[in-house]
């Protein structure tokens, strides 16, 4: 009989991998989070380090990617002849990583990465609905399971709140025009799949700039995508949990792939480093925030020109980390600029012999 063999995993390079690594320095034995799977290639990466002592464990709120990085971690597992307890993986949200996490037991985490927005897999997967460049239904949930689709957010929404939604997070400046192309089209019934968006935000922009650096429908589809998975709700929540449950020196590093989201992460490392939310206007803080991390560093950490050139997608992406202090003021971590040595490899693999492992520690919940 012959067995199938097993299917291909969609190339994908984990964007600024090395970067990332030299700020988690997973180490034997570690209990490591990745809140946004995806392929699971910067997981595969950390569990490579932790292994076969430690856990990493990630979550998705696309359960599609979730099984299929499930698979090759646990595949990885298999080829290694580490236990199984090594990966565990939850199809959530990471607005939710918080509860998650404490329903699982874990209770600490040796380190944390979030690599948001939209995956390669998402946007090479014409079902999905999340490219412009191929034809798909105007769907664009990275949770497939509910919420509201592509199609329905643009035929619910006013032509006003359309334009809204184009203008605030897809800093489209021909967010009217655009929007009053997609309310004709939803009256003429030509607003079925992505190639009629597409063609909405082509016919809406000026033809002296329909051939500039970006194709006319990048940010109407960034801004849709954005609206129907609400995503910049989840960022604030899903850092301030991660943070909470950091051990001492442990790094947080997140890579973002436009202003939004960067402004917002910058904002909420802020607040967790200590800056004060409260309205200038107040005479005194009752945010009542006290320093829990420390930023690492200042300006965001950026792809080099070689691996832009091998990994276009990568060009847009900010990497920024924090490190949790010891007790909120103590300001123990690393400091702004301060070199972080990464351990050697020799050193990695004698503490993989020595380390402990976590397993026992944390209770089993099934998949
Ligand atoms: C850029 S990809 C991650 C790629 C991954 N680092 C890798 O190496 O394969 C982003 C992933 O995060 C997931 N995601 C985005 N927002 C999320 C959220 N709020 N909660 C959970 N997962 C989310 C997406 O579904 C997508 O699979």
């Amino acid at each position: 009989m012959m067995t199938e063999a097993p299917l291909p995993l969609p190339r994908h390079d984990p964007v600024m991998l090395r970067e990332c690594l030299d700020w988690l320095r997973p180490a034997p034995g570690g209990i490591f989070l990745d809140g946004t799977l995806g392929l699971g290639g910067h997981a595969e990466a950390v569990l490579e380090q932790l292994a076969p002592t430690g856990c990493l464990v990630g979550l998705d709120r696309d359960a599609e990617a979730l099984s299929l990085a499930t698979a090759r971690l646990q595949a990885a597992c298999v080829a290694h002849g580490w236990p199984q307890a090594c990966v565990r993986t939850f199809h959530a949200n990471v607005h939710d990583a918080g509860q998650v996490l404490q329903e699982a037991g874990i209770h600490v985490l040796d380190g944390c990465l979030f690599d948001f927005g939209v995956s390669s897999y998402q946007l090479d997967t014409p079902s999905r609905g999340f490219s412009f460049r191929q034809a798909g239904p105007l769907d664009m949930r990275m949770d497939s399971s509910g919420g509201r689709t592509a199609w329905e957010l643009l035929h619910d929404l006013t032509e006003e709140d359309l334009a809204r939604v184009l203008w605030e997070y897809g800093e489209e400046r021909y967010s009217r025009r655009i929007a009053r192309r997609i309310c004709e089209r939803r009256v003429r019934g030509t607003l079925e799949s992505t190639t009629d968006l597409e063609a909405a935000a082509w016919d809406a922009y000026p033809a002296a700039e329909r051939h500039g650096r970006l194709h006319p429908a990048t940010r109407t589809f960034q801004a849709v995508r954005i609206a129907v998975n609400e995503e910049l709700s989840a960022l604030a929540p899903a850092l301030e949990a991660a943070a909470a449950l950091l051990a001492p020196g442990g790094c947080l590093v997140t890579l973002t792939y436009h202003s939004l989201e960067d402004r917002l992460v910058k904002q909420t490392l802020a607040f967790l480093a200590g800056q004060c939310r409260c309205a200038p206007e107040l005479p005194f803080c009752v945010c009542g925030t006290a320093p829990r991390v420390r930023l690492l560093v200042r300006r965001p950490a950026v792809p080099t020109p070689e691996e832009v050139e091998r990994n276009p997608r990568a060009r847009s992406a900010r990497l920024r980390v924090c490190a949790r202090v010891q007790d909120p003021g103590s300001g123990d971590a690393p400091s702004v600029g301060q070199v972080v040595v990464v351990r050697p490899r020799e050193e990695f693999d004698r503490g993989r012999r020595e380390t402990p492992s976590v397993h026992s520690r944390l209770p089993t919940i099934p998949l």
